[in-house]
């Protein structure tokens, strides 16, 4: 079967969602299997990564495959100058696919044109996250039983945090209607705006995190404030402790709704709601894991 690249989410139609879907669900049943037996995974995080790398280099690892690469980029040659064409040239002589995040947008996107190997993109700047938004996908589809029709609350870095830019154009094949919570200086950028009204997507834009869109939504989809895209030390400043979603604030919302997070937090989320049984942060990212054994596959045609 062909291999192919994962830079963004639009790779991925409608149908190639829903299928890396079921299959990451035979893979929560099941994940250890042979699959992999022989392939080489490359991991080459430019940026710093606690969940994306360790459930990627899980998923190979449980897949009977093996991981080279490196966590640090000041550990690589990169270091010393080599180019990013270079490094992924060099690093497709050893392995069968690269996982990789760089700070760069698009950084992905290149490196598919530099080689013949699949490339899976595990964030670029403030672009995009597609393995994040399967393994959302994942997670929403599993608390509420189906993907159509949910009404989600998008809360905090708007601007910056790459994962709700991938995750607002998956759900734009679910009709959803999305609740956009952000200060002026983290709104939602107008590309995405524009894809909302392109498809007839409704959203509503607000800077309060008001009590009405807790008892409305579906899922709350808190992100952190991300210190290190922010060119002015003082901006961030003023906006850090914009939003925290503590537990009395969550009376009166939907039996069915369930709070999502990407990981790592700060403060956006109190401690105190981590045991009420609406917080699906960390099983969502346990859900990394077999979304992104399915992607792997899925990219080296082995299923
Ligand atoms: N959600 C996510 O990308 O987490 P890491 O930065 O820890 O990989």
């Amino acid at each position: 079967m062909p291999t192919k690249s994962i830079v963004s989410i639009t790779d991925y139609s409608k149908d190639q969602i829903l299928r890396i879907l079921d299959i990451a669900a035979t893979f929560e049943a099941s994940p250890n299997q042979h699959i992999l037996d022989g392939k080489v995974a490359a991991t080459l995080f430019f940026e710093p990564s606690t969940r994306t790398r360790l459930s990627f280099e899980t998923a190979v690892n449980r897949l009977s495959g093996r991981v080279i690469g490196f966590s640090d980029a000041a550990t690589s040659s990169s270091s010393k100058g080599e180019t990013l064409k270079d490094t992924i040239r060099m690093v497709a002589n050893y392995a069968d696919i690269i996982i990789m995040r760089h700070h760069l947008e698009g950084a992905a996107r290149y490196a598919s044109e530099v080689t013949n190997i699949p490339i899976i993109n595990a964030g670029d700047g403030s672009n995009q996250h597609p393995t994040q938004t399967m393994l959302d996908l994942y997670s929403i589809r599993k608390t509420q039983g189906q993907l159509n029709g949910l009404k989600i609350a998008m809360v905090g870095d708007l601007k910056y945090g790459r994962t709700v830019h991938s995750l607002l154009m998956a759900m734009s094949h679910f009709e959803p209607e999305f609740f956009f919570v952000a200060p002026d200086e983290m709104r939602m950028p107008e590309e995405y705006r524009l894809y909302c009204k392109r498809k007839n997507i409704p959203y509503t834009e607000r800077t309060d995190f008001g009590s009405d869109i807790l008892k409305q939504a579906d899922i709350i989809y808190m992100t952190r404030v991300q210190k290190e895209r922010f060119t002015d030390p003082m901006e961030y400043e003023r906006v850090k402790n914009v939003y925290t979603l503590r537990n009395a604030m969550l009376e009166g919302s939907k039996d069915n709704l369930r709070i999502l997070h990407p990981l790592p937090r700060v403060n956006e989320i109190d401690q105190d709601v981590d045991t009420n049984p609406k917080a699906y942060y960390f099983e969502q990212a346990r859900n990394g894991l077999y979304a992104r054994q399915a992607i792997i596959c899925d990219a080296l045609g082995m299923i």
